[in-house]
């Protein structure tokens, strides 16, 4: 059994971490400032003995330090996530995506200088390899970004400085640490409000309207159900030979979104239609996209045994079911 501590545990992906965790017997501590999360997604173990949350922020060194004391893991996911709220708020992605991570690596670094040997696991992301023209993305590939004009990138790039000074902690003071670069990640819970596609899909099936795919929906993307990418992570977590080291995370079966809005219309509604939405008119007309983004997962199973346990098609079965239960009973929208 160990103490681990999750920021962002209230999110998405931090929730169904923490519900993992606690069913494994460990102790969690949660720091979440609630930004795009809620306590409501850990309602089911909010009460649980192991569980121990706090609502602030990870920018808090001093909250940090103290969770820090007991803990002996820590899975840092706090940041600003979301296409729709990276374009329109980048300012605030670049201070939440930089300056927390920062501190956590300090704070760690500093007990590591103590003999106090903390593993620390980063949330990084596909957008790392930004518009990477290549058809599979493998770890070493070259970060290929727009301009600084174009605040789309300013996600990729944030989160690339993490990747960059958490490596350099393992390089130049020994912090054991592992990279998980996630490619999609989707599954109950996840919220629609901040532009990620199947829950904005799925949302507007349910409510009986079009379904908005931008640009010409050709674009491609991978998606994995958000237990597979826990599995990864916390296992990975107890591989040794995963420490010092970058990890592409996720589903490397590519679908275009129009394909994608057309699958959750064959299961919410055959009779809805496609509403197509320049980016322009979506984002801003400064905002750039890529094609394709296929991750190369050979890396992952060279080092732990991984093979996907959901298909898309149940994937999104089970995000409408969610979708509709919380939609009757005035859950998240
Ligand atoms: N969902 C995906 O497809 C995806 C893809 C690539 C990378 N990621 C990464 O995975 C991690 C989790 O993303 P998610 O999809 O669960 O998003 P999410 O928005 O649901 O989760 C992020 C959580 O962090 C919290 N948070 C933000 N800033 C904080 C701060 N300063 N201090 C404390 N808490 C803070 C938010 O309130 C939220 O609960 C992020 O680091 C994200 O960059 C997610």
């Amino acid at each position: 059994m160990k103490h681990c501590l999750v920021t962002g545990g209230a999110g998405f992906i931090g929730s169904h971490l923490v519900e993992y965790l606690l069913a494994q017997g460990h102790h969690v501590s949660v720091v979440d400032d609630e930004s795009t999360g809620t306590r409501d997604n850990l309602a089911a173990v909010i009460r649980h003995p192991n569980l121990d949350y706090s609502k602030g922020t990870a920018a808090d060194r001093e909250l940090i330090r103290r969770k820090l004391l007991r803990a002996e893991e820590v899975y840092h996911l706090a940041a600003a996530v979301g296409v729709q709220l990276i374009a329109s708020s980048p300012i605030h992605t670049i201070e939440a995506n930089v300056y927390p991570t920062e501190i956590v690596l300090d704070e760690l670094g500093r007990m590591h200088e103590d003999g106090h040997n903390v593993k620390v696991f980063l949330a990084s992301t596909s957008e790392v390899y930004g518009k990477n023209p290549k058809d599979v993305y493998e770890e070493d590939d070259d970060l290929v970004f727009g301009p600084t004009t174009r605040p789309r990138w300013s996600y990729g790039v944030s989160k690339a400085i993490d990747e960059f000074l958490a490596l350099a902690y393992w390089s130049e003071r020994g912090l054991p640490v592992v990279v998980g670069r996630f490619f999609n990640v989707v599954g109950p819970r996840q919220s629609g409000a901040y532009g990620m596609v199947l829950p904005r899909f799925v949302e507007a099936a349910l409510k009986g309207v079009p379904l908005t795919v931008h640009d010409d929906g050709l674009q491609t993307r991978c998606f994995a159900h958000v237990s597979d990418v826990v599995y990864s992570m916390t296992t990975l977590m107890n591989t040794p030979a995963a420490v010092g080291r970058v990890f592409n995370i996720g589903s490397e079966s590519p679908i275009s979104i129009l394909d994608l809005a057309r699958k959750v219309i064959a299961a919410v509604d055959p009779s809805l239609d496609v509403r197509f939405q320049s980016y322009e008119e979506a984002y801003s007309a400064n905002f750039e996209d890529c094609r394709s983004r296929i991750p190369s997962l050979a890396r992952l199973r060279s080092t732990i045994d991984y093979e996907p346990k959901y298909a898309l098609d149940d994937i999104i079965r089970e995000v409408v079911a969610w979708k509709r239960q919380a939609l009757e009973t005035g859950g998240q929208k």
